[in-house]
């Protein structure tokens, strides 16, 4: 396997770096994305959602994105393709989504990063008449809220996010189901030198889910801290018990 997606650029991380080889080098090669703490300041103060996360793939289909924020926009299965744009403004993305679903925007929630950088996008989905759920931070496990919204509460992930967790997080959309567009956000000339490393041919491209993950993958989450999606985990007399769900795109299990 070589990890696509991981602790770092090479030369940078002691492990898990971008290009590490990994794995016993016989039989079918993959790409990793590995995120083995998403949510360090979530883990740090005990609070929920932290998660240690895995997608793996047939070598070449994951988006080689290297450690620079993206530009995400995601919503779970069942809606017309492309019933949300990047390139939309928020409020007309919400006004979409809830007409998709047949409901007032009123009953549309949309989480979002709570940052500086997305008060504009915050203002306009409450413009909308929708609800912001805030986080502090996990947006890979905000993103695969998106998938089952009855359940979360959740219709829509929304905002500026890293973009090893956009792959992480097309990753496990693939496998339940949903759509994602994301863009790099390449604002200085040496992120724009680390992209072009990745072999990112042009920084400016706005990805479908399809473009972050090209084949079938699996995606694995194990929870650290309680979250919305998995427990945390738990130390008991003699034992550690750990939660972990496990998708795989070709079998929608
Ligand atoms: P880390 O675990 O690497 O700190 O990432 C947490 C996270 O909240 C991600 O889920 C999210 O994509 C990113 O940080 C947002 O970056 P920033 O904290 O710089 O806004």
């Amino acid at each position: 396997g070589t990890v696509v997606i991981g602790e770092g650029e090479l030369d940078e991380a002691p492990m898990l770096f971008i290009g590490e080889k990994v794995g016993a080098k016989g039989g079918f090669k993959v790409d990793i994305a590995v995120d083995p703490l998403e949510g360090t300041t979530l883990c740090a103060k005990n609070m929920p959602g932290a998660i240690a996360t895995i997608a793996i793939a047939e070598e070449g289909t994951l988006l080689h994105a290297p450690d620079i924020y993206m530009d995400k926009i995601a919503v779970g299965p069942g809606y017309p393709k492309n019933v949300v744009d990047l390139d939309a403004p928020a409020d007309e993305n919400i006004r979409n989504l809830a007409k998709a679903k047949g409901v007032k925007p009123s009953a549309i929630t949309a989480m979002i990063l709570d940052r500086p950088r997305h008060a504009d996008v915050i203002a306009a989905v409450r413009k909308a008449g929708a609800s912001v759920s805030l986080i502090t931070d996990g947006d890979v496990a905000a993103v695969i809220h998106t998938a089952e919204p009855d359940k979360t509460g959740i219709d829509i992930f929304l905002g500026i996010g890293g973009a090893p967790e956009g792959v992480l997080a097309a990753a496990a959309l693939r496998c339940i189901g949903g759509q994602m567009q994301s863009r790099l956000v390449v604002d200085t000339e040496e992120r724009r030198v680390r992209v072009a490393k990745m072999g990112i041919k042009d920084p400016r491209k706005k990805y479908q889910i399809e473009d972050m993950v090209r084949g079938d993958c699996l995606f694995a989450a194990t929870g650290v801290t309680d979250g919305r999606m998995l427990e945390g985990v738990k130390f008991r007399d003699d034992i550690v018990e750990t939660q972990t769900v496990v998708m795989r795109s070709v079998t929608g299990t």
